[in-house]
């Protein structure tokens, strides 16, 4: 046994030294071929990213042809000394406990800036350009109410029941398809009655923070029909801007409309009870209503968001007024605005000018419960941490300032199947109705009684 145990040895010792020798070739050839396979892949994503850029120049030569185009300003990169465009606003806000009415919108000329204290908006200025308000509309959408007839009820005007009207800002795109994919989509409801949107749009301030912003809205505007963009600077205190043109159009371009529900993109918006407060109300007769503010007085503190100086707004207290989330209004109504905010002067606060207009035909604004925004809690994908009832939810029309997550997990919520709210909450309501509802406690439940319903930090 010992000679073959000696041989079996040298063979063993043989092999091992072809192998080592073997993995040495072989560690060599690997070598060669990870740079050999390194060489190919760099080769590949170069020819791939030429090939990009390629038909990223391609695509942007053939854009200029593109009817949008040639109406829009030119990309310009801005000076990096202009404030940012601060319109849009912060996602979460901070509730108060108080009916106290809160906008968490940094005034436009104080962002960016280090001092904590802001400059004062210049309302010398303000007053001096207030004249200058026609401004051009870049984007249309002229067939957004051409409805075709087999949608509508028979008898009727070809004309949507219900425009869905949006303010946004261009860089809110996610903002924009949270809205088209949940209580904004276009179509038809229960009792066959047509939906339109639209996202009514400024020229941001800030361009360098939206490069191609112009191209983008332009693009996005072929895709979903729906953007509104006029030539003004989209800033907070342009938005009275945004409510004169808005109503202009619905006059030119979408007359016969029968309500509009104007509002904010950051709100979830229970279009199915706002439909059926609407059954039995007249297109044809004044009808607005909403969250509305009764005898709110202006803020005279200078460090105030919503500061207004005497020489601005010399009343003593607000005419009534719809705030925050959004409003319902009835096609009339609508009509009659656009040809009365023609004759009131600019005033910085849409929401308050708005109210002037609405003074000014006589219309008395009507406050409904559901239009609710304040001491409502967030709905929250965390179960254990889920202090809401969705069936509260579903009993308000509007709901303010949410974030893009919480606007889909509500509608995902309350379009549950197997959401069921009998007996939840409060085992007296039967079913729910809203309609007749509206006008309830005006008086006592929203008299600011001469409070300042703006809240200051
Ligand atoms: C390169 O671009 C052309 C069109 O410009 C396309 O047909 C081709 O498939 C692309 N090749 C690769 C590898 O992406
Ligand atoms: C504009 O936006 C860019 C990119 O977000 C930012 O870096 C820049 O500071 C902004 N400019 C101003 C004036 O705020
Ligand atoms: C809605 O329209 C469809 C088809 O036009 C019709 O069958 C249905 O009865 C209508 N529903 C209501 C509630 O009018
Ligand atoms: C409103 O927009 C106009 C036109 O772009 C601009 O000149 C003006 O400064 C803006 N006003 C405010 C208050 O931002
Ligand atoms: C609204 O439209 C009517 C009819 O087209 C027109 O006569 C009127 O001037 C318009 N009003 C405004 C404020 O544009
Ligand atoms: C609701 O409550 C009533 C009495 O409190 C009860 O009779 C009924 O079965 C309940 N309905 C449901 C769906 O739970």
């Amino acid at each position: 046994k010992l000679p073959m145990h000696s041989c079996s040895n040298l063979s063993l010792q043989k092999m091992l030294r072809k192998m080592v020798t073997m993995r040495r070739i072989f560690h060599v050839k690997a070598d060669v071929m990870c740079t050999v396979l390194l060489l190919m892949l760099f080769c590949i994503l170069l020819y791939v990213h030429q090939n990009m850029s390629i038909q990223f120049n391609i695509l942007s030569s053939k854009s200029p042809s593109s009817h949008l185009e040639p109406q829009l300003p030119p990309c310009k990169p801005q000076p990096k000394s202009k404030p940012s465009q601060s319109k849009s606003k912060p996602q979460s806000k901070s509730r108060t406990k108080s009916k106290l009415r809160k906008k968490n919108v940094t005034p436009t000329k104080t962002a960016g800036k280090p001092l904590p204290t802001m400059p004062p908006f210049d309302f010398e200025r303000y007053l001096r350009e207030k004249d200058n308000r026609n401004f051009k509309l870049l984007i249309d959408q002229p067939e957004k109410c051409h409805v075709r007839e087999a949608e509508e009820e028979e008898g009727t005007k070809k004309a949507p029941y219900m425009l869905i009207a949006v303010k946004s800002v261009a860089a809110d795109f996610d903002k924009r398809q949270v809205v088209r994919r949940t209580w904004g989509k276009e179509g038809h409801f229960q009792n066959n009655v047509s939906i339109r949107t639209v996202f009514l749009l400024g020229v941001p301030r800030n361009q360098s923070a939206l490069p191609l912003w112009d191209r983008l809205l332009g693009y996005e505007s072929q895709t979903f029909r729906d953007i509104l963009l006029w030539d003004f600077e989209d800033t907070f205190f342009n938005l009275t801007l945004k409510e004169t043109h808005f109503l202009e159009w619905v006059n030119s371009s979408c007359p016969h409309v029968k309500f509009i529900f104007k509002g904010d993109a950051d709100v979830y918006v229970n279009i199915e009870n706002i439909l059926e407060m609407l059954q039995g109300q007249k297109p044809e007769e004044d009808l607005f209503v909403g969250d509305i503010i009764i005898h709110a007085k202006p803020i005279r503190r200078r460090t105030s968001k919503y500061f207004v100086p005497e020489f601005v707004y010399g009343g003593g207290l607000y005419p009534n007024y719809a705030g925050g989330g959004g409003f319902v209004m009835s096609g009339h109504t609508a009509r009659r605005l656009s040809s009365a905010c023609q004759q009131v002067e600019l005033f910085p606060i849409d929401d308050v000018f708005l109210g002037m207009c609405l003074q000014l035909i006589g219309v008395k604004p009507s406050r409904h419960q559901g239009f609710r925004t304040f001491g409502i809690p967030r709905p929250s994908a965390a179960p254990h941490l889920q202090t809401f009832d969705p069936c509260f939810y579903r009993e308000l029309m509007v709901v303010h300032s949410l974030s893009v997550p919480q606007i889909w997990l509500m509608w995902n919520l309350l379009h549950d199947p197997k959401l069921s709210c009998h007996n939840s909450t409060n085992p007296t309501s039967g079913p729910f109705r809203w309609r007749g509802r509206m006008g309830e406690a005006v008086e006592e439940e929203a008299d600011y009684g001469g409070k300042q319903v703006f809240v200051t930090h």
